[in-house]
């Protein structure tokens, strides 16, 4: 069995702060708003904070774009705030990951100001350049860039510098050893405040072959898969773990694009001494057209794709490594729109039946912020209406090709980025009770009909309720933490039924992923000691048999131990 940590055992609540809660006025999330709701925060039976990029930042891509990785972004608040943030979660038990993003900074760094201003400039071996007298350089795919080319051309030097993401996150040069000393020593800073971990923002793009080859054949029409499988990656974790992390009782994440299932326990494996967790990709893939990033396949996924994911990735830290379980963030759209149904019928099961799934499962649960209101997507008309570079940059994509833009906008009513990122729904009151101000992004008009806080926190019904059910559920039994996994009739199209095994604890786990009554086949299994501990709907549930049968989006959790 996994060693026991408290990184292992604790829930995970991710906060985009520019979208949680103003205090100042301007419209913008800040870290006063969070600290004054950290006790609604730590009343959800949540662990750990993971908070995206609160450093200085030009918001080029809203803090991954960062300027200065040792100050607060004005628009936040300041470094006080930031410490008297970390005392009140200290105060309250509740552990802070901080968003680690280097493998690019932002264009108005000093570092990259500096080298990009000469060719002899000492920091210009900080960053990747491309001599233009070399020609243009190899292919290089962007995921924001409206060219799609990840190589820029810098009149001041006459050379193309990279960046995997927009023109002004240039991407940082690892191999220079002096910028991963700069790196360690900015982890440091943090750590001596008292930061308990960090999310790693694509840390498997860090390494890249300096000679910058045409892209290898095996790589062909999938350059994310290229940048994750740098020749020195695993050098570098290492080293930053040696050097930094080893020193102190931290987490780890990495956001993991392009890593498989075949080279998870390099990233993960405990005696490796890299990371503790990652997030793979699969299960945000699953509903994207092949060989695209961004765009919704008009097929349908089923239930079956799912599970194998979950069922597989499970196997894989079955006896090293440990998993991270997540259905959001704020890089996707909402998960009860996205993997449950929004539809006013089905929506509070759904939305409950999907915190089960993640409360239920091996491996850390991360839930983002909104999701234990069951907060769902927006679905903006208009293009105006998006803030994300993301979405804007590839509408001007699909514009310049001449390409439907109608369409276009349709498949950003599911997939666009920004259906996570609209104000936090607190009460009914003028935007939410989030700002006296307009917000930086429209809110989600659903505010004012139960989607909010207030109404479900005097609701002893509502999603939130059935939320801290939830994660009282997990924190009292460990065999939901570090019991086994096991699929249960596999094939069911409708129910993804489980148990978890633990000492001599069993529980079995129903979740019906189906508009309709449906049946699942429960034979084999020791059903005379039922006993159902936690349940999505207010009906009250026939005893199990064999077959038994589930309402719409039902979730059910049972102890069926022996004794
Ligand atoms: C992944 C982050 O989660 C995303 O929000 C960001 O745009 C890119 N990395 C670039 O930093």
């Amino acid at each position: 069995m996994s060693t026991k940590t408290w990184w292992k055992e604790g829930i995970v609540y991710q906060i985009y702060p520019r979208s949680f809660q103003d205090t100042s006025g301007n419209g913008v999330g800040d870290l006063k708003g969070i600290l004054h709701r950290l006790d609604y925060i730590k009343s959800l039976g949540v662990d750990i904070i993971w908070l995206n990029p609160v450093y200085e930042s030009p918001n080029d891509d809203n803090g991954y774009d960062i300027s200065d990785y040792r100050s607060i972004m004005k628009e936040f608040g300041s470094m006080e705030d930031f410490d008297a943030l970390l005392a009140g979660m200290k105060t309250r038990g509740l552990k802070l990951v901080m968003d680690l993003v280097v493998n690019h900074s932002s264009d108005e760094h000093p570092w990259f100001k500096a080298s990009r201003s000469s060719r002899d400039n000492p920091y210009r071996d900080y960053y990747h350049w491309w001599p233009a007298e070399k020609g243009t350089p190899p292919k290089r795919w962007s995921y924001f860039d409206v060219d799609e080319n990840a190589w820029k051309y810098d009149a001041t030097t006459d050379a193309y510098y990279l960046h995997y993401f927009s023109v002004k996150q240039p991407d940082l040069k690892w191999e220079n050893p002096k910028v991963r000393q700069e790196i360690y020593q900015m982890m440091e800073f943090w750590f001596k405040k008292g930061v308990d971990g960090f999310r790693m923002d694509v840390i498997p793009f860090i390494s890249k072959d300096t000679s910058f080859p045409e892209l290898p054949e095996k790589y062909q029409g999938d350059f994310v898969s290229y940048y994750a499988e740098g020749p020195k990656l695993h050098e570098y974790l290492q080293e930053m773990n040696k050097e930094v992390l080893s020193k102190y009782d931290v987490m780890t994440v990495g956001e993991a694009p392009g890593v498989t299932i075949e080279n998870a326990l390099d990233l993960v494996g405990e005696d490796r001494k890299e990371l503790n967790m990652f997030f793979h990709f699969d299960l945000m893939s699953l509903d994207r057209k092949p060989g695209t990033v961004f765009e919704m396949n008009p097929d349908k996924w089923k239930l079956t794709q799912f599970k194998e994911i979950h069922s597989r990735w499970d196997r894989a830290f079955e006896s090293d490594g440990w998993g991270s379980m997540f259905l959001s963030n704020h890089d996707f759209p909402r998960s009860v729109s996205r993997w449950g149904n929004d539809h006013p019928d089905f929506w509070h099961a759904s939305a409950t039946m999907l915190q089960t799934f993640l409360l239920t499962m091996r491996g850390t649960p991360y839930f983002y912020f909104g999701d234990e209101i069951g907060m769902t997507n927006v679905r903006f008309n208009q293009i105006e209406q998006y803030q994300d570079i993301n979405t804007i940059n590839r509408y001007e994509i699909a514009k310049n090709k001449g390409q439907d833009l109608e369409a276009f906008l349709e498949n950003e009513k599911e997939a666009s980025r920004d259906n996570a990122r609209t104000p936090m729904q607190w009460d009914t009151s003028e935007n939410s009770g989030f700002s006296k101000k307009t917000p930086w992004i429209s809110l989600h008009p659903n505010y004012k009909t139960g989607i909010n806080v207030a109404s479900q926190e005097v609701d002893e019904h509502s999603v939130l309720h059935y939320f801290r059910k939830a994660t009282a559920l997990r924190k009292a039994h460990q065999g939901l933490i570090y019991g086994g996994y096991k699929l249960i009739d596999p094939k069911n199209e409708d129910i993804y039924a489980y148990t978890r095994s633990f000492e001599d604890k069993q529980y079995l786990i129903l979740l019906s992923f189906s508009e309709n009554l449906s049946t699942v086949n429960l034979s084999g299994l020791h059903l005379t000691n039922q006993k159902l501990l936690l349940a999505n709907s207010r009906e009250v549930a026939d005893p199990l048999t064999e077959i038994s049968s589930l309402h719409p989006y039902e979730a059910r959790v049972y102890d069926i131990s022996k004794k």
